[in-house]
């Protein structure tokens, strides 16, 4: 299976900035963002990931993106030497061309080891830092996307494998091997070639993420690995089953593009320990700013709700009038935290949707968790995880020691990295 962490402050539980083994103080500092790589590395993950967004959240109540990931990819490429290093792009803000010159750049930085999360932005603060009144419609954030991949994956190639001739008494490079791309589209007018030449894997390997039909419509015909959401194993198996079915349609090989749903894990000796881990999380949530939260989620007043008392009954989702999505995934997790008929407390509830809201949670021994996960690996529900640690680097220290040496005993996770091999040699993808 394909594993890869989700950088992302001080973890993915929305209270793990609070707690006393966070590393708050180091959200931007590189050592930091190094020693999370190094740490990966040594547990062998793929690769690790940056998620991205252009505007500053609610600064009271989390840290938010705290520094670039392109810019702390370029430092932690040099710290490494396995691990693969994937970062987000936003195909609504940033130019092909920009976007090109970076991970062309990075891949060369880092010997092959680049992929990029092609991603659709969606919030119209982030479009009101970019000259823009509001975001595009979605259908236009998409069409946009698609012609954004379409032009990078040009650019890639404006530089033909063999180009550079190095000859010192002759010429440097073969012009009739560097081409201009000449592409006039709807979005964008580009001449070409990149300033950079062909990257060392060809093309730095494209993921995406995005739910909708259309979502998957550019997954199916671009995306070389897919970061997906998914509860449990039945909707990963409906996504995976889903969108595989549309790769194979596009005519492309659909074995090879790997979907890596998000994966909390609270990893203790015993259950109870694993247990007791995520109660530590969950009792530094601002009571006040969840509920409401939980409020608009449920389209009910939460506010006066007594957080260690047990969840209310909420009416079935076929009475529910608002987003179905999140109601159905807020039903799940009271059901799945139902003990001998006893419901979950309020604050349990809580707990799972500050940590990565809608993604697979599992809470349990190490054994437990690999059991799981090679239930979801079996079940064609996932080729692998985006691991979304609740702490950093606590919950990945957790995992990397205690749950990869299970899988690898399994035989479900490699033991060492390929010799010289490029991120998207490990991933079996094909070099263009
Ligand atoms: C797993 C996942 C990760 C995403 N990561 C980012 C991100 O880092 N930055 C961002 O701006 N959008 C991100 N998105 C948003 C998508 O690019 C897209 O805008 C959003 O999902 C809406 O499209 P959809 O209706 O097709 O899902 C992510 C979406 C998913 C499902």
């Amino acid at each position: 299976m394909h594993l890869n962490l989700f950088v992302y402050g001080c973890g993915h539980h929305s209270a793990a900035w609070r707690h006393p083994d966070s590393q708050l103080e180091r959200l931007t500092s590189i050592d930091y963002y190094e020693d999370l790589a190094l740490l990966s590395e040594r547990g062998r993950l793929d690769a690790i990931f940056f998620a991205d967004g252009h505007s500053a959240r609610e600064v009271d109540q989390a840290p938010g993106w705290s520094v670039e990931p392109i810019t702390a990819l370029a430092a932690v490429a040099a710290r490494t030497e396995r691990i693969g290093l994937v970062t987000t792009v936003s195909s609504t803000f940033f130019t092909p061309f920009h976007a090109a010159r970076h991970l062309a750049s990075l891949d060369h930085l880092s010997r092959g080891r680049i992929g990029a999360n092609i991603v659709t932005s969606m919030w119209d603060a982030e479009a009101r830092n970019h000259s823009l009144e509001r975001m595009p419609a979605h259908a236009e954030r998409y069409a946009r996307a698609d012609e954004f991949i379409e032009t990078l994956i040009r650019l890639w190639d404006s530089w033909e494998d063999d180009a550079i001739v190095g000859d010192r008494a002759g010429i440097y490079a073969d012009p009739a091997k560097v081409h201009r791309i000449d592409h006039a589209g709807e979005h964008f007018r580009i001449d070409g070639p990149l300033t950079v030449p062909r990257p060392p894997q060809g093309r730095p390997v494209l993921f995406q993420a995005g739910a909708s039909e259309t979502g998957r419509a550019l997954a199916a015909r671009w995306a070389e690995a897919i970061y997906a959401v998914a509860f449990d194993i039945e909707a990963g198996r409906e996504y995976s089953g889903d969108v595989k079915r549309r790769i194979a349609e596009a005519g492309r090989d659909a074995s090879s593009v790997a979907i890596l749903p998000g994966l909390v894990a609270y990893v203790g000796s015993t259950e109870e320990e694993a247990r007791r881990k995520k109660a530590a999380l969950d009792a530094l949530l601002p009571v006040e700013h969840s509920l409401a939260q939980l409020g608009l989620f449920i389209e009910q007043d939460a506010s006066g709700w007594d957080v260690d008392a047990p969840m209310p009954e909420l009416p079935p989702a076929s009475e529910f009038t608002g987003p179905q999505g999140r109601y159905r995934t807020i039903l799940r997790m009271i059901e799945v935290d139902t003990v001998d008929g006893v419901r979950p407390t309020v604050r349990q509830v809580l707990g799972r949707l500050a940590a990565g809201g809608g993604h697979a949670t599992m809470i349990g021994t190490p054994e437990g968790i690999a059991d799981e996960m090679q239930r979801w690996v079996e079940a064609g529900a996932a080729d692998g995880f985006n691991l979304m640690p609740p702490l950093l680097p606590g919950s990945l220290e957790d995992f990397v020691e205690q749950v990869v040496p299970v899988l690898q005993r399994r035989g479900l996770f490699r033991r060492e990295y390929g010799e010289r091999e490029m991120f998207r040699e490990r991933l079996g993808l094909p070099r263009p």
